[in-house]
């Protein structure tokens, strides 16, 4: 295999390094192609261009395949717990007992939040979108922790990581009970981690909520399935702030107000208003699923397609499997489910599905898992950024202890004006 990529330009041949991945992935290097050449690359939406090199996760979109650090999501799911996953998502290992003990201990220790930190809900008024709510307290939260700002060795970036992995719950179930005018409720220092969130969420005064062991499990799992994703959307603009060596809170800031948007994070909340419009309108799934196909309805099946998946999505196989046994279990009948595992089994079958290659991400069965687990729809998109918080301080850390990193700072064809002169306003 020939490590170099010839390209030729204006009649002069030019070559390029080819860098091989750990799973054989190839790539070309052109970090030299401007210098010698004055060319830019042009790749709209990144989906041909490698940001970084990486060896946190590894997708091969074609097979079906995630793994976190070289271990496979299956096995994951069905013997890690969040906590645990974290820790091997961000220091590239599975922990022993007594760093599993002492990273436990740093979350407990670090739940609750510091109490002035609590007043800035009251700031916020009800209808607050938690996705608004949880970006603004991560950043104000580095205000109560200046040393967290500067992280120059493991012990301070582990304690840091802990800060971050066990408020967030806080902050996100604060935002919750301000939206309903509840209490905030304190965390329980004797409890886990999933059970603790879920004992903020739905605990009030003199009534305790504790969760049953499905539920437990399966926020486990839906926690584990975001652990990490790659160089997605909202993982690349946490490189970016981090790029500028801007510290771990205002990077994972970043990276909520990213995964807001509907095309990403927010998809999960787009595919339950989907199945409810569907629901509520009588409307046959096979009649939505034209409408979509339809491209004046701009409609698209939220839930289904992705930029690097082009088989199955191997969360949504899990989650889809995890949200039937729970609602068996629960003893729930969930009539969206039925509705989605309908459009799931009309698309699959459809030649407009086929050959674009769009299956179910994790996102489509996500949200009915949620709503089983009781977690409000404007809440799932918190749920989301919970899970993912260990990969995005994982990418953080990558480039952070990376000696060669630099600022990301991309280019562009410019298509504005050409040259022209400033008119004074009585003469336009
Ligand atoms: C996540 O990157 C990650 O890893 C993200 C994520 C993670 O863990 O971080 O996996 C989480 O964000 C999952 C994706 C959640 N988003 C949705 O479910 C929203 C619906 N999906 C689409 O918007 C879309 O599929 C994207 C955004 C996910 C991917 O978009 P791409 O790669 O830019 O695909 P595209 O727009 O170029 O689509 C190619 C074709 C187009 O049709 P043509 O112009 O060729 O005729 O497929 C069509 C699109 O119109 N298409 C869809 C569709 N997705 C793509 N048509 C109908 N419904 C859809 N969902």
């Amino acid at each position: 295999m020939s490590h170099t990529c010839r390209i030729e330009l204006d009649g002069t041949p030019h070559e390029f390094p080819v860098v091989e991945g750990s799973e054989k992935e190839l790539s070309i290097d052109i970090s030299t192609l401007r210098d010698r050449t004055g060319y830019i690359t042009l790749d709209d939406g990144y989906s041909n261009t490698g940001s970084c090199k990486s060896a946190v996760t590894y997708i091969d979109g074609d097979k079906g395949i995630l793994r976190y650090r070289g271990i496979p999501i299956e096995q994951l799911a069905e013997h890690s717990t969040f906590v645990e996953t974290a820790w091997l998502v961000i220091w590239g290992r599975l922990p022993t007992e007594q760093e599993m003990e002492r990273f436990s201990r740093r979350l407990t220790m670090n739940q609750m939040m510091h109490e002035s930190l609590r007043s800035h809900f009251a700031g916020f008024p009800p209808n607050a979108p938690p996705m608004a709510i949880l970006s603004a307290m991560i950043n104000a939260m580095s205000c109560y922790e200046p040393q967290m700002m500067d992280i120059e060795d493991d012990n301070t970036m582990e304690k840091a990581a802990a800060r971050i992995i066990s408020k967030v719950r806080t902050i996100a179930a604060a935002s919750y009970k301000m939206s309903i005018g509840q209490p905030l409720m304190y965390p329980h220092p004797e409890y886990k981690y999933c059970e603790n969130f879920l004992h903020m969420m739905f605990s009030i005064p003199y009534r305790e909520y504790w969760p049953t062991p499905e539920v437990s499990r399966a926020l486990n799992l839906f926690l584990i399935l975001h652990a990490d994703h790659e160089q997605n959307c909202s993982t690349s603009t946490v490189r970016m702030v981090a790029s500028s060596q801007a510290n771990m809170f205002a990077s994972c800031a970043a990276g909520v107000c990213a995964l807001w948007g509907p095309l990403h994070g927010g998809a999960n909340v787009a595919v339950i208003e989907m199945l409810e419009f569907i629901k509520q309108s009588g409307m046959k799934v096979s009649e939505y699923i034209e409408r979509v196909k339809q491209k004046d309805t701009k409609l698209k099946l939220m839930g289904f397609g992705h930029r690097v998946y082009k088989n199955f999505d191997p969360r949504a196989k899990i989650l889809k499997d995890a949200a039937d046994k729970m609602l068996a279990r629960l003893n729930i009948s969930d009539p969206l489910l039925d509705i989605a595992q309908q459009m799931e089994e009309v698309a699959l079958n459809d030649d407009y599905f086929i050959e674009r290659k769009l299956y179910p991400n994790v996102d489509f069965y996500s949200g009915i898992t949620l709503r089983a687990m009781g977690i409000p729809l404007n809440m799932f998109t918190v749920m989301f950024a919970i899970g993912r918080m260990p990969g995005w301080i994982a990418n953080w850390k990558e480039l952070h202890d990376d000696p060669k990193s630099r600022i990301y700072r991309p280019r562009q064809v410019y298509t504005g004006h050409t040259l022209r002169d400033y008119v004074p306003v009585e003469q336009r």
